[in-house]
C-alpha cells in the first residue's frame, strides 16, 4: 500500500483515478479547487467518497509529509484559451505545476504530470511518437508543454523524479460538459440542437476514462524517471462517426448544424502508442463503441438525476 496525492481531484480524471487508487488499497489524499470552470455542484458529486481538501495550487502549500507519489492533474483545461482567460491558464497551469514540481523535488517524491496530445498541434506524424516536434497551436497546449519543460528543468537543476503522459482526447462517464462526447450526450437526452465546429471530419484518438487511469497508475509504479508517453486510445474515430455512433447507442437522433472552426482545434490526433505499450505493458483496451455505451448510460442517468 502508499500513499498517494491526486492532484484535480473533483475533476472528470482525477476523481476516477483516486477512486481506482483507494480500490486498489491505497491511500489517497485529493487535492483540488473546484474551479468555477464547470459547475462546482458536478465536482462535488464526483468527490463523493473520496477525501478532497480544498487547496489552490496556484498560491497554497502541497503537504508532502510521508507521500510516496503526486499524481498532478490539477490544470485549466481546454483548448479555447486565447484571449482574456488566458492569464487563468498560465496561473492554473504554468504557476501551479511549477509549486507542485518545486515541492515534489524538495520531498524527493514522484510526480506523474498530465500532460495532453494538445502540445503537438498540427504535427506531420500520424501515428504520433512521442518524438515528434511539438508545435502547440492553442494557448492550453502552449501552457502544457510549458509545464512538461518546467518538469524537466527541476528534473536535471534539482533531481526532480518526473514522468509526463500525454493524454488524447478522454471520455466516458463524468466527462466535463465542455467536451465533444458531453456535449453530444447533453444534446441527445434534450433534444436542442447540436452546434459542430467546422466539418465534423475532425479526428481523433479517443481514449476512454478507465484505460487512461489504468496507464497513469502504471507510470506511477514502473515507469523510469523522465520518461515520456502518449496515452491514447485503439480507435481513431472522426466527430460525425462518433456522432452516428452514440445516435445509434441512444436510439435518437442528433439535429446537427454546422459553425466556423474553433481557433486552437486540431484537424487531427493519432496516438503512436508503442513506447508505453514496450515499457509498461499498457495498451488501450475498451473499444469506442463500449466505451460510448458506458458514457451515453451514465449521462442519460446520472445526468438527468442531478
Ligand atoms: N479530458 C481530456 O481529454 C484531457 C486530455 C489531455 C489532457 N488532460 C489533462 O488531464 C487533467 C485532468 O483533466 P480533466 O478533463 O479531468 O479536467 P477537469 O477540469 O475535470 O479537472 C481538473 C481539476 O483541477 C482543478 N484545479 C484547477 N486549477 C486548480 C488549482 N490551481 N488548484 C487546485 N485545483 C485546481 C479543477 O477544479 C478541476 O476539478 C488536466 O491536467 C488536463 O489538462 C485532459
Amino acid at each position: 500500500m502508499s500513499r498517494y496525492v491526486v492532484t484535480g481531484a473533483a475533476g472528470f480524471i482525477g476523481s476516477q483515478l483516486a477512486e481506482a487508487l483507494q480500490d486498489a488499497g491505497h491511500d489517497v489524499t485529493g487535492v483540488d479547487c473546484f474551479t468555477d470552470f464547470y459547475d462546482a455542484a458536478e465536482k462535488e458529486r464526483n468527490a463523493r467518497g473520496l477525501d478532497v481538501r480544498r487547496v489552490d495550487l496556484a498560491d497554497e502549500q502541497l503537504e508532502l509529509d510521508g507521500v510516496d507519489g503526486v499524481f498532478h492533474l490539477a490544470a485549466q483545461a481546454g483548448v479555447r484559451s486565447f484571449g482574456d482567460v488566458f492569464p487563468t491558464y498560465v496561473r492554473r497551469n504554468l504557476l501551479a505545476s511549477q509549486r507542485v514540481f518545486e515541492a515534489c523535488a524538495q520531498a524527493g517524491v514522484r510526480v506523474v504530470f498530465a500532460s495532453s496530445s494538445s502540445i503537438y498541434g498540427e504535427t506531420e506524424t500520424y501515428p504520433t511518437p512521442e518524438d515528434a516536434e511539438p508545435r502547440p497551436i492553442s494557448p492550453y497546449g502552449i501552457t502544457k508543454l510549458g509545464c512538461e519543460h518546467l518538469a524537466r528543468a527541476y528534473g536535471s537543476a534539482f533531481g526532480l523524479d518526473a514522468v509526463v503522459l500525454r493524454y488524447f482526447t478522454v471520455y466516458g462517464p463524468r466527462q466535463r460538459p465542455d467536451m465533444f462526447f458531453r456535449r453530444v450526450c447533453d444534446a441527445l437526452r434534450t433534444g436542442g440542437s447540436f452546434e459542430i465546429f467546422g466539418s465534423g471530419e475532425q479526428s481523433r484518438s479517443f481514449t476512454y476514462v478507465g484505460d487512461a487511469v489504468d496507464a497513469t497508475i502504471a507510470a506511477m509504479q514502473r515507469a523510469e524517471p523522465g520518461a515520456v508517453f502518449n496515452v491514447g486510445g485503439g480507435e481513431e474515430a472522426s466527430m460525425l462517426e462518433a456522432i452516428a455512433l452514440l445516435e445509434r447507442l441512444s436510439g435518437r437522433a442528433l439535429d446537427v448544424r454546422h459553425t466556423g472552426n474553433a481557433k486552437g482545434d486540431v484537424s487531427r490526433t493519432s496516438a503512436d502508442v508503442s513506447r508505453i505499450a514496450a515499457a509498461l505493458g499498457w495498451r488501450p483496451r475498451t473499444s469506442l463503441e463500449d466505451g460510448l455505451a458506458r458514457m451515453w448510460s451514465w449521462a442519460s442517468a446520472t445526468v438527468a438525476a442531478g
